[in-house]
């Protein structure tokens, strides 16, 4: 049985103060948080939603680097902006705090000490690189040099951009400097570590055993990174920016951003309830929930229940970590950097009164199970074709014909026919669909099922034509429009955990005094002889111009040096056709999805992963020269095509038991074919 819990405590990922806040982040963390959360509100649950700017780390000093001005002046500015637009898109965090201020100084560095104290930690030397001019330890991403995979010169030490490939510092070839430009040398450091090994039969059973409801993503990732084995983790770093180690003789030294951001949801919960925190980070009766994209993963399922079982003292652990996958903008991956993106703050600037529709787009398109593409003509058309046309248009007849005919006052129900019946008997299955959804985490399916309400009113009006019938049987034109007008207030609170801003602009019109889930379903929330407001409209029609401005602008950021080479192969001839083949011959093909249950790179080759899956009819092993384009952890939980009737090949000593199948982009790069959606293991393609 379900536990019912007396608290939920839901967190999102704490964004890096060091820049604004983009699509991709929404679509993969904020927007379902914020759904999920409201949802539980209009509940009635005791809720907290806590969030903050990541204010620490590498990245904030490059940027203060670049900007010529000091960490503390980035992180003030970020944070203004990025406070802001959320708060205008109506992300209802109970609290937006920041990882700079005093009490998250002083919460985490009371973490570390406890540690600590109680040893749990060890202390290594290791060699790091070290930049003699600068007199500086140099961060992974302070040291640049040829990527040893690809060739491409400019990888970073942890990662070459061109090529997506992992990498360490001192894998680069022709290491050198960003602060100085100079070759770094390798001296001596010291510092503590979190011994993740000591943590990995408590992990597994935590996990692998007691959490395989969690998402295939999430799991799937979890179990690869216990079955390849875990390291003792630095929590400590060389760096002046962060907070202060603090023990003594460690001048110089910081708390890992990724040790002291996971804290930041407890210093924020103790800043908002300074009385009561304890209750909520130390009872099982609270449900503790963290929303994160997929890069945070292993931190917030590995490292971060680490650091809490070490610490001890009662500290729950996540009940769930609802992860979802990478959204891409116009088929390229976002990119701050390269400024591949959709800014909040410029869309709402830009876009005023709309933003329930990019809450929409981007709920309706989340990167739920596989990574998705954000385009501005999907969100012309979702907006055009769903919002205006389904939506708003159905909400005002509705709202325009009470006035008409009954001076805006709801009619009486008086007669009653199958299609009112049958009408009326979907909005409660609705809601137990949206309710599932929801407590799923399935948000796009719940946004699917509450437009589903407005499809089935538009279908109302059309198939029962009110304005028709005005002129013999105003009886029947009262029935219908009483009808219609409940459905506009179950609209109202189905969509009011997706769309807030409309859910609210939408009972005003109706004159509705709250927004109360135990009303949704019923067919008698607005009563006959209640007078509604006028009718206005709750969206509006996007038109070509203002999508070709914002292509023209993302044209502007596109490298300069991508466009003859993109032109090239645009223009270049397309693979001619294959020779014919029958009917039968393809029938002979057994192509069926499948998802990826484990993933590791094959020993020595730089092409080629070995893949457990699970087709549905058995688990099976396939070798596939994928490397290149996924990590192993990108392929946990996917959803693939395959050839299941492949006769089975040796690659490297190892059987293969099918084949992926991959479609070629222009530039030469592989995807894997997935279907639109997650279907059951074992589906037939044909
Ligand atoms: O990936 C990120 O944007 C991190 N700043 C998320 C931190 S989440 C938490 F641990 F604080
Ligand atoms: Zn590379």
């Amino acid at each position: 049985m379900e536990k019912c819990y007396k608290r939920h405590l839901v967190t999102a990922a704490l964004p890096y103060a060091n820049g604004a806040v983009h699509i991709g982040h929404l679509a993969g963390v904020y927007i379902p948080a914020d759904i999920y959360v409201r949802y539980l509100r209009m509940r009635g649950r005791d809720v907290r939603f806590i969030c903050g700017s990541d204010e620490h780390g590498v990245p904030i000093t490059i940027k203060a680097k670049q900007q010529n001005c000091t960490p503390q002046e980035v992180v003030d500015k970020y944070h203004l902006i990025i406070q802001d637009s959320f708060e205008r898109l109506g992300i209802s965090f109970d609290i937006y705090s920041r990882t700079s201020s005093e009490t998250h100084h002083k919460t985490a560095s009371e973490f570390f000490r406890k540690l600590y104290d109680e040893g749990k930690f060890i202390e290594k030397e290791s060699e790091q690189y070290y930049d003699e001019e600068a007199n500086h330890f140099l961060a992974d991403r302070y040291i640049m040099g040829t990527c040893p995979k690809c060739s491409a010169e400019n990888a970073y030490g942890d990662q070459c951009e061109k090529c997506g490939s992992t990498l360490s510092p001192n894998e680069l070839i022709n290491p050198r400097s960003t602060l100085s430009g100079s070759t770094p040398v390798l001296k001596k450091t010291s510092h503590w570590y979190l011994p993740l090994d000591q943590y990995e039969p408590w992990l597994k059973e935590w996990i692998l055993e007691q959490h395989k409801e969690w998402k295939a993503n999430v799991y799937g990732q979890c179990k690869s990174w216990l079955d390849g084995g875990l390291q003792p983790r630095a929590v400590s770093r060389d760096l002046d920016w962060g907070v202060p180690v603090p023990v003594e003789g460690a001048e110089g030294k910081v708390l890992y951003v990724w040790f002291d951001a996971p804290i930041g949801y407890i210093s924020n919960t103790i800043e908002l309830m300074p009385q009561e925190w304890e209750h909520w980070w130390k009872s099982e009766d609270t449900r503790l929930l963290h929303f994160i994209g997929k890069d945070n993963i292993v931190f917030h399922c590995i490292v971060f229940p680490s650091m809490l079982k070490a610490y001890g003292d009662g500290f729950i652990l996540p009940e769930n970590v609802p992860a979802n996958e990478f959204l891409n903008l116009e088929g390229n991956k976002i990119s701050t950097s390269r400024n591949w993106a959709v800014w909040l703050h410029e869309y709402l600037d830009e876009f005023p009164g709309k933003e329930d529709v990019l809450r929409y787009v981007l709920c309706a398109n989340a990167p739920e199970t596989k990574d998705n593409d954000f385009t501005w003509k999907d969100f012309q058309t979702r907006n055009n074709s769903e919002l205006v046309a389904i939506f708003g248009n159905f909400v005002n007849r509705a709202v325009v014909l009470t006035h008409k005919y009954f001076n805006g006052e709801i009619p009486s129900h008086l007669s009653c026919e199958k299609i009112d019946e049958d009408t009326l008997a979907q909005i409660p299955q609705i809601r137990k669909s949206i309710e599932e959804s929801l407590e799923n985490f399935k948000f796009r399916e719940a946004l699917k099922e509450a437009m589903n309400l407005a499809r089935l009113g538009n279908k109302y009006l059309a198939d029962t034509e009110p304005w028709k019938l005005a002129k013999t049987d105003m009886e029947r034109v009262a029935t219908i429009l009483n009808i219609s007008l409940q459905i506009c207030a179950n609209l109202a609170i189905a969509f009011e955990p997706f769309l807030p801003h409309t859910a609210q602009k939408l009972s005003y019109m109706l004159n509705m005094k709250g927004r109360n889930w135990e009303d949704f379903g019923s067919d008698s929330i607005l009563r006959p002889g209640h007078k509604i407001n006028d009718a206005r409209l709750l969206f509006e029609k996007i038109e070509d111009e203002s999508i070709e401005h914002q292509l023209a602008k993302l044209d502007a950021s596109r490298p300069k040096e991508e466009a003859p080479e993109e032109t090239a192969t645009r223009l270049g001839s397309p693979v001619p056709l294959k020779d014919e083949c029958t009917y039968d011959e393809f029938m002979k093909m057994d192509i069926r999805t499948a998802t990826v249950l484990e993933a590791e790179r094959v020993p020595k080759t730089d092409k080629l992963l070995k893949l457990n899956i699970d087709t549905g009819i058995d688990k099976r092993t396939i070798v596939s020269g994928i490397a290149e384009y996924y990590s192993p952890e990108e392929m946990i939980g996917k959803q693939i095509c395959i050839l299941a009737n492949l006769a089975p090949r040796k690659i490297k000593g190892i059987e293969s038991n099918g084949m992926i199948l991959m479609a070629k982009e222009e530039n030469g790069k592989m995807r894997i074919v997935t279907p639109e959606e997650r279907l059951e293991n074992g589906s037939c393609i044909n």
